[in-house]
């Protein structure tokens, strides 16, 4: 029986709450009118304070979810006749039920291997160089996952020479960032490093897995992109009409740096987890722990015996064989401390 049912899960970022600074913000945006369509002074804050974080004159627009993000930055960088390039286990390819190709118009997904949830930089260059002929969907995008899906972090280096092959063969670079925040704050740099200086040409950045009720900021560095992509959302079903009510919790989270330190909290709960559970008997931590994600393969009783006590967590999902423990901006070192110890109780 349950000593206790737990207080929070582990199941997903997303099964957090708002955090404080985004619902003040919220408050404050509700307490009087505001111009619709993103015409008003928050969307405008919110904005100025996005080209502060990256240091740069970028084009923004706020939409609600990743999947939106993803799929309509995907379809301003491509052509129906063109394909994107992503990892095998990318949420484009897997967890987006054809948005990319739906709102590209068909443009065909291709997908690449490599370890740890990060793209191989070899495969790029099988994959572009395989077919050259009319019939082949020419290869335009290149879209990485920074944190991945696995919760692995690619480094500088990394970025750099990704994004040296992608110029080779003028690729343009989209990058899913639902836990930018999370790599930022693993990796220690400034924004724009990992970003425009790296050859990235749109970002999607998430802000709910971060603590925002809704919403992505959709950040395209190479301005020329973003031609017309006010229409492209239009029609998605993308423009908000209350927009300050997107916009105005960015401004919460930006404006003190609320965001970092959110990111900041939810990887060190993730580090605590890993310490806590790698040396249980059964326990295999699957990937290096850079971000808010543990994946571990724990023995099925353990798992079971887990659920039963209340606790809430994902196993095989997208064919994985491990469990997924994702940490939160409100995960509490009483929170991991529990679970470990469950964990620990049950496996012994
Ligand atoms: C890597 C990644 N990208 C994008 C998303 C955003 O998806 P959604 O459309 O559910 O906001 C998620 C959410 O799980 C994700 O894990």
């Amino acid at each position: 029986m349950p000593k206790q049912k737990p207080a929070r899960h582990f199941a997903s970022d997303n099964y957090a709450g708002i955090c404080p600074e985004a619902f003040a913000a919220m408050t404050e945006a509700n307490n009087a009118h505001a111009i619709s369509y993103g015409e008003d002074t928050w969307t405008e804050k919110a904005s100025n304070l996005l080209r502060d974080v990256f240091e740069t004159d970028c084009e923004v627009f706020f939409v609600f979810n990743g999947t939106s993000a993803n799929s309509l930055s995907l379809a301003a960088l491509c052509q129906s006749y063109h394909s994107i390039l992503c990892h095998e286990l990318a949420h484009v390819e897997g967890s987006e039920c054809g948005a990319p190709e739906f709102f590209a118009n068909g443009t065909k997904v291709l997908l690449l291997p490599g370890a740890a949830g990060k793209i191989d930089p070899k495969s790029i260059e099988r994959a572009v160089s395989k077919r050259t002929d009319i019939h082949y969907p020419k290869p335009r995008a290149l879209s990485l996952t920074q944190a991945t899906e696995v919760g692995t972090v690619y480094t500088l280096d990394e970025l750099h020479e990704l994004a040296q092959i992608a110029r080779r063969f003028q690729l343009r670079i989209q990058m899913d960032g639902a836990r930018f925040a999370n790599a930022v704050a693993s990796l220690g740099v400034a924004p724009k490093e990992i970003t425009w200086q790296a050859g990235v040409d749109v970002l999607c950045f998430g802000g709910t897995k971060n603590g925002l009720a809704i919403g992505e900021a959709v950040v395209f560095f190479n301005r020329e992109l973003a031609r017309e992509f006010d229409y492209r959302c239009k029609q998605g079903g993308q423009l908000a009409s209350k927009m300050r009510f997107l916009s105005a919790p960015w401004v919460g989270m930006l404006q003190e740096g609320a965001w970092l330190r959110h990111a900041r909290h939810s990887n060190a709960m993730a580090k605590r987890l890993e310490k806590g559970i790698r040396n249980l008997p059964g326990v295999k931590v699957a990937y290096s722990v850079d971000s808010n994600a543990v994946f571990a393969r724990i023995p099925d009783a353990a798992v079971e015996a887990m659920h039963q006590r209340g606790w809430h967590f994902y196993t095989h999902i997208g064919g994985w064989e491990e469990s997924r423990l994702m940490c939160s901006w409100d995960t509490t070192t009483e929170d991991v401390d529990q679970f470990v110890a469950d964990l620990s109780e049950l496996i012994s």
